[in-house]
């Protein structure tokens, strides 16, 4: 297995080109199941959890192709992707598949909507907490399906199609939101979502769903109202640009000091990290290609934050937040309000010194001096993006195991650092 090898202490100085949105590229290539047409993706990142996504889209019948690069194009351009579900020839998603990778439970909308049946694997467990998908069924049942749990799948059907309802979720919840879209969209007559949640992923997929002539109002709003088609057709559309990668770099960049344009990220998606960021004493500039994130010797004020839904600050990046915060100059405190279990970094950045208490859902992070390489491990994505960042400041060498964790959701990350600077090199296993 392959490792990574980070001596710390280098300032971060140059370009990180941001990629497109994993979020929102694995929903965007499952809302193909909703179309015989073509849907052409471009700026699609390439991570595992993506090839993965591809291979389980592939069992249903979706043909997809990945256009080769061309002669002059950029290596760090995301890929082109053309997925066309014209004969969907298995509507069950094996455990095997969907056990990897939470996201493709998704499918269960767009293969009820567009074959008014489906049988999906539920998930199973999770790092970093429960994950139930009872708001995906509740949506699911008042969209006219059938739902019922046999041998750990869900068997869903609506042999007469889905119908118009008013669904109110009582909790903000991305998958179950970005569920009752995607069915909603070929439901005969009128849906209101209601409590919907407004990432940016969500809205990229609703943007993507209009051009295929889905009618939806409200958009980027907590209340989406869908008016029901026949069917919708292909279209092109460009994955926006990675929020989470953005401030994970940002923080990387924070917590060792230096300037960095972080090209094409659009700070809109990003106000509470950049808020944060300026509240511990880095400063953030927005330009016209990106964000500018630059800190000079000054020391990193300690901050206090909660993690919400969007536009709150996200989840996913807490456990970086929670890694640069490890070196300021005081306690700050950071509560995780999203998943319970959320906190599996705590004791991997304790082997490299730092001070952190956990009560509860509430971390309480004692600046350190300094911290000391060592070898380490995670067992989430975001869990180990938070030890490169402070292994980049730790004296000495860390080493992070487990890396398919990072290549789950960040593209080439050793070669983004290195050319900024970072001595960080991938160790072939
Ligand atoms: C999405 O997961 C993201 N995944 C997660 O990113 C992200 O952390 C999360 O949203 C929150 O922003 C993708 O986009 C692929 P939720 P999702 O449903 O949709 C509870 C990453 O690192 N809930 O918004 O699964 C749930 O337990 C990942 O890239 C129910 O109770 O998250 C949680 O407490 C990890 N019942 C809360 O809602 C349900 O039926 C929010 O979860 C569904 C969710």
């Amino acid at each position: 297995m392959d490792r990574i090898r980070i001596r710390g202490g280098n300032r971060l100085t140059g370009t990180i080109p941001i990629s497109g949105a994993k979020n929102a590229a694995l929903p965007l290539m499952i809302v193909s199941l909703l179309t015989p047409g073509m849907l052409t993706l471009s700026n699609v990142p390439r991570l595992a959890d993506v090839r993965l996504l591809q291979r389980i889209l592939q069992n249903h019948g979706i043909d997809i192709t990945v256009a080769g690069k061309r002669v002059g194009q950029h290596p760090m351009m995301g890929d082109v992707m053309h997925l066309s579900a014209k004969d969907i020839v298995d509507t069950t998603a094996p455990y095997d598949l969907v056990s990897k990778m939470r996201a493709s439970f998704w499918v269960l909308g767009p293969l009820l909507a567009r074959c008014g049946e489906a049988k999906v694997s539920l998930p199973g467990g999770c790092a970093i907490g429960t994950r139930p998908v009872d708001m995906h069924l509740m949506a699911m049942e008042k969209l006219g399906a059938d739902i019922a749990i046999e041998n750990g799948y869900v068997l869903a059907s609506a042999k007469k199609g889905l119908k118009g309802a008013h669904i109110v979720f009582d909790k903000v919840s991305v998958g179950a939101t970005h569920a009752a879209l995607m069915a909603a969209v070929l439901a005969d007559g009128d849906t209101i979502i209601e409590n919907a949640a407004s990432e940016p992923e969500i809205g990229d997929v609703a943007e993507c769903l209009v051009k295929m002539g889905a009618k939806i109002e409200g958009i980027h709003t907590a209340t989406l109202k869908v008016k029901g088609v026949t069917s919708l057709r292909g279209c092109e559309h460009s994955v926006i640009p990675d929020r989470i990668e953005t401030g994970t770099y940002a923080m990387c960049v924070g917590m060792t000091g230096g300037d960095v344009l972080l090209k094409d990220a659009n700070a809109s998606h990003l106000g509470a990290v950049i808020d944060v960021m300026q509240r511990a004493g880095v400063s953030v500039e927005i330009k016209n290609d990106g964000i500018r994130i630059h800190r000079n010797g000054a020391a990193l004020e300690p901050v206090r934050v909660d993690t919400e839904p969007f536009p709150g600050f996200p989840t996913d990046c807490q456990a970086q937040l929670m890694a640069m915060m490890t070196m300021a100059s005081g306690t700050s405190i950071i509560r995780e309000t999203i998943f319970e279990n959320r906190f599996m970094h705590v004791q991997e950045l304790a082997r490299l010194g730092s001070d952190i208490h956990l009560h509860g859902d509430t971390a309480e992070v004692r600046g350190v001096k300094k911290l000391t390489g060592a070898p380490v491990m995670a067992t989430d994505l975001r869990a180990s993006v938070s030890l490169v960042i402070a292994g980049l400041a730790a004296e000495g060498e860390t080493m992070i195991n487990r890396v398919y964790h990072l290549d789950r959701g960040f593209e080439t990350l050793e070669d983004k650092l290195q050319a900024c600077g970072a001595d960080v090199s991938r160790i072939s296993g």
